[in-house]
């Protein structure tokens, strides 16, 4: 195993003197962690810091063995369109083009050929194949959600980071988005992050990381 991420001596300053410090904290190639705590304390902050959405004010963040503060911005975002997935709150689908082109454009953004047939097979596997053709907007919540983990392994990233996936759903609903993240994580060999209050992903990832309350 060797190492994707890593935090050393993080900390985030935010508006109006509010300082979140972030535990110490390393994942290996291919582990999965839950981020959890509760709100405030800092779990959508990590992620961001992880995917290198944000850049720490203090201490170091790496990924890939690259120390994300020795980067400029746009090697930042190229590193990201490679190495990570993203599965924010707001999904961030492209209302502009159709399912199909929003994993097209992560691919080309990756530096990949756009690959059709890796499209048509991911959003079969993940049942939405019949909505390659359709804008984001006219899509359920849950439909939705399928498409942004479709685009976010589509790339086949070392990373996938997940903000509450599943903070809406009822059990059945639960345990099919853990499962679709888990076995598209482990079809590309990516390590999962979630960050959630969901007790109930802890029997799926056992590696959990707790922040605390800020002060
Ligand atoms: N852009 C921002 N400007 C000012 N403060 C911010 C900003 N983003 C986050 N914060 C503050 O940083 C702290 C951590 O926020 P964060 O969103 O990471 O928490 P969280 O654990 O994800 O919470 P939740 O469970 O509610 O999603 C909070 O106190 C929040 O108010
Ligand atoms: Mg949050």
């Amino acid at each position: 195993m060797s190492e994707l991420l890593g935090f050393s001596g993080v900390r985030q300053r935010f508006s109006g003197n509010q300082t979140l410090t972030l535990p110490d904290w390393t994942l290996q190639r291919g582990e999965h962690c839950l981020i959890m705590g509760p709100s405030g304390s800092g779990k959508t902050t990590m992620l961001s810091l992880a995917g290198g959405l944000l850049t720490a004010d203090a201490g170091h963040v790496s990924l890939d063995r690259q120390p994300l503060h020795e980067l400029g911005e746009a090697q930042r975002d190229r590193l990201r369109a490679r190495c990570v997935g993203l599965i924010f709150q707001t999904l961030h689908l492209v209302s502009a083009l159709n399912v199909g082109r929003n994993l097209a454009l992560a691919q080309y953004l990756a530096g990949q050929t756009v690959d059709w047939d890796r499209i048509r097979t991911l959003l079969t596997e993940l049942a939405v194949d019949h909505l390659i053709q359709r804008k984001p907007d006219t899509l359920s919540q849950g439909q939705a959600q399928r498409v942004a983990i479709a685009r976010a392994t589509v790339t086949s990233p070392q990373l996938v980071l997940a903000d509450e996936p599943t903070a809406a759903l009822d059990d059945r609903n639960c345990e099919r988005t853990i499962e679709l993240l888990l076995s598209q994580a482990q079809a590309c060999g990516a390590s999962l992050v979630i960050a959630t209050h969901d007790q109930r992903l802890k029997s799926y990832i056992k590696t959990t990381i707790q922040l605390d309350v800020p002060t």
